[in-house]
């Protein structure tokens, strides 16, 4: 399996915890009592694995790859989808406060936020990783880089550019 297959496969998981997360809002609405614990498992769901695993590795190996392989141009869009990462790690610690506060309408707020970007997110990087890279880009690697290098490498060519 390609390295670019593997983490579509890793989006179809995620959707399926952002599909509980809608279910878990529209209960709220409806008046509903959330069970913490399921809330407390999803919201690790999407630190460990969405965030922490997957995000890593686009942000240590893949985008760099993908920068690497394409015209400088392309610094932008993965600049722009690094910036999601952030915005979508902001919405799960809102998740997170809203439940810690017992505050329905936030829950609600941030679970629909998270929704909204994080699938519109995984659509763009399926439509880019389904194109096609050159092999090296495919490839299943160790990853030896880090997510952080990856920030001061696009932070440094920001203050270039
Ligand atoms: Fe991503
Ligand atoms: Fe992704």
């Amino acid at each position: 399996m390609k390295a670019t297959d593997l983490l579509m496969r890793e989006h179809k998981y995620i959707i399926r915890a952002l599909n509980v997360i809608q279910q878990m809002a529209s209960n709220v609405e409806h008046g509903k009592a959330l069970d913490d614990r399921d809330v407390e498992d999803i919201i690790r769901f999407l630190r460990l694995f969405a965030d922490e695993h997957h995000q890593g590795k686009e942000e240590a190996v893949l985008f760099p790859a993908m920068l690497k392989a394409s015209d400088p141009g392309h610094l932008a869009t993965l600049r722009w989808m690094t910036f999601e990462h952030d915005q979508e790690r902001s919405l799960v610690e809102g998740l997170e406060d809203a439940l810690r506060t017992k505050k329905g309408k936030d829950f609600v707020y941030f679970a629909e936020r998270l929704n909204h970007i994080l699938r519109t997110h995984i659509h763009k990087e399926d439509h880019i990783l389904s194109s096609s890279w050159p092999a090296h880009v495919c490839r299943p690697v160790r990853m030896s880089a880090s997510r952080a290098s990856w920030r001061t490498s696009i932070a440094t060519s920001t203050k270039k550019s």
